[in-house]
C-alpha cells in the first residue's frame, strides 16, 4: 500500500472499471452531438480527471472550460452553501454546454450550477456524472448520464476529496471511518 491510501477502506470502482465506463459515457455524448462542438464544463476541483478522461475518449471537437464550487468545507456532510469560487473564462451564450461533474449527493451544487447557466442563455445544456449517490431526499435533478450508482458513503479519489487529500488516487474508495477527522 502507497502512503497516498492510508486511510482507503476499500475499492469501490478500480481503475480498470473506470476507463471502461469512461469508453461507453463518451460513445453516449459523442450521439448527442453529431453535428456540434459542445463545450465542456468541468466542475472543479473534483470532476478534473472525469473530465480529462472523458474528453479524450470523445470523437467529437469540444471546447473546454472550468467553474470552481464549494459546497463542502472540510467536512462530509452538504455545507448547503454553494460558492462560486471560479467562474467560466467564456461565454456559453447559443452555446451547447455539458457539465462534466464528478459526484451528485445531495443534488445541491448541481441544481445551482444549473441555474446559474440557465441565465446566461446557451443553446442546450446537459450533464454527466461519473457518481451519483442512492440518496433518500436528494434533490430531483436532472442528470443526462451517470457513470455508476453508488451507495451512500463517503467516497474518494480518482478526483474526489476528503479535506483536500485523495484526489490523486487512481480509483474510487471508501474512507475509512477512522480516518474522518474529529469536528
Ligand atoms: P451535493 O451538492 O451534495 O450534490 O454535492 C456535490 C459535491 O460535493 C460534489 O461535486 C463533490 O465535490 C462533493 N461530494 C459529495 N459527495 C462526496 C463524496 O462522497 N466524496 C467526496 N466529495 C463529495
Amino acid at each position: 500500500m502507497s502512503r497516498k491510501e492510508i486511510g482507503v477502506q476499500r475499492t469501490l470502482v478500480d481503475a480498470t472499471k473506470l476507463a471502461h465506463r469512461i469508453d461507453e459515457l463518451a460513445r453516449e455524448v459523442d450521439s448527442w452531438y453529431p453535428t456540434e462542438t459542445p463545450i465542456l464544463v468541468g466542475v472543479l476541483n473534483g470532476a478534473a480527471l472525469f473530465m480529462t478522461e472523458l474528453m479524450q475518449a470523445l470523437s467529437i471537437p469540444v471546447t473546454v472550460d472550468f467553474m470552481a464550487v464549494s459546497s463542502y468545507g472540510s467536512s462530509t456532510e452538504s455545507s448547503g452553501v454553494v460558492q462560486i469560487l471560479k467562474d467560466l473564462s467564456t461565454s456559453i451564450e447559443g452555446q451547447d454546454v455539458l457539465v462534466v461533474e464528478d459526484i451528485v449527493d445531495s443534488g445541491l451544487t448541481l441544481q445551482y450550477l444549473l441555474d446559474v447557466l440557465a441565465r446566461r442563455n446557451p443553446r442546450s445544456i446537459r450533464v454527466v456524472a461519473l457518481l451519483r449517490k442512492e440518496k433518500p431526499g436528494a434533490i430531483e435533478v436532472p442528470v443526462d448520464l451517470v457513470g455508476f450508482e453508488i451507495p451512500d458513503e463517503f467516497v474518494i479519489g480518482f478526483g474526489l476529496d476528503y479535506a483536500g487529500r485523495y484526489r490523486n488516487l487512481p480509483y474510487i474508495g471508501v474512507l475509512a471511518p477512522e480516518a474522518i477527522m474529529a469536528g
